[in-house]
């Protein structure tokens, strides 16, 4: 049985970028999406052309029962999952308060908070058993950072950060090694910020801060700290990674005022 690590999340951003990362190392990777079957089965053959093993599903994390059907199964089919990553995002743009209905705040927390409790019920247990194992969470600057527009997305980023650490307070000394890490910027992520901007305003924003000037968090060079979390010595574990471009001001950091 091989060692898997569980993509969840996975789109042609940081998704894909940590499945490639972790498949050099000869990981089976998992890799979940909710939709875009071409985009997944592209993303398994890039995967499997070297010899190693990938597998793709498209699967809603916000749906009952599948997600839990989905651990067992690799667990009980493909390996022990050594990394699951969860990396869906819970981002629907800026919406006032009288945009934001109920259902969208209720969606929101499915997506950030709902959907990794439901990962770590069901996959820590085994975790524990085998007194080893990763469970790496994306976050955002909303994890750490209220603002206009940003109640639902702020709201449930925000608690899926104090979920990690909850987590990693019963866990940690259990083997299981909970991590959190704050994505502070724009990633160069087509299918997800490239999709919410378009094409071209998505290309203009690469031209103003990406390519050289690497004003942009590139997924690959993200995916290297991913790998790394997953790797640490015991004696030495991070919980709470923070990652942004050198040019940006981190999210504690204001403008300073034009006096
Ligand atoms: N992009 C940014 O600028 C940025 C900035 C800060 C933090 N982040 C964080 O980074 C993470 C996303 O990484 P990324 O932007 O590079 O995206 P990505 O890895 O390219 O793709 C994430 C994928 O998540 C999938 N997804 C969304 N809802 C889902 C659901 N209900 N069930 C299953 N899969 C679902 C989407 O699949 P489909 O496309 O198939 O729907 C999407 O392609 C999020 O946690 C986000 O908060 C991103």
């Amino acid at each position: 049985m091989s060692k898997v690590c569980l993509i969840l999340g996975a789109g042609a951003g940081i998704g894909l970028a940590v499945a490639k990362r972790f498949s050099a190392e000869g990981y089976h990777i998992c890799l979940v999406r909710r939709s875009n079957q071409a985009g997944l089965d592209r993303a398994v053959q890039e995967l499997s052309t070297n010899g190693q093993k990938a597998s793709g599903y498209i699967l809603d994390v916000t749906l009952p029962d599948q997600l839990e059907l989905l651990i067992k199964k690799i667990e009980n089919e493909i390996g022990e999952i050594h990394t699951a990553v969860y990396n869906v995002g819970a981002q629907i743009g800026d919406r006032s308060l009288d945009e934001t209905s109920l259902k969208v705040f209720e969606l929101g927390w499915k997506l950030g908070t709902l959907g990794l409790f439901r990962v770590a019920k069901t996959l820590i247990p085994y975790m524990v058993n085998r007194s080893s194992g990763n469970l790496l969470v994306t976050g955002a600057t909303a994890s750490v950072r209220g603002n206009g527009g940003q109640h639902s997305h702020a709201a449930t980023m925000a608690a899926r950060r104090m979920l990690c650490q909850s987590l990693n307070a019963e866990f940690a000394s259990k083997g299981v090694h909970v991590a959190h890490i704050v994505i502070d910027g724009l990633v160069d992520a087509p299918d997800t910020l490239g999709k919410m901007l378009g094409p071209d305003a998505f290309e203009d924003l690469k031209q103003r801060k990406g390519y050289e000037k690497n004003g942009l968090l590139l997924p690959e060079k993200i995916a290297d700290s991913y790998f790394h979390l997953a790797h640490q010595h015991p004696s030495a574990w991070t919980h709470e990674l923070d990652l942004r471009p050198h040019s940006a001001l981190a999210w504690w950091n204001h403008q300073k005022l034009d006096l």
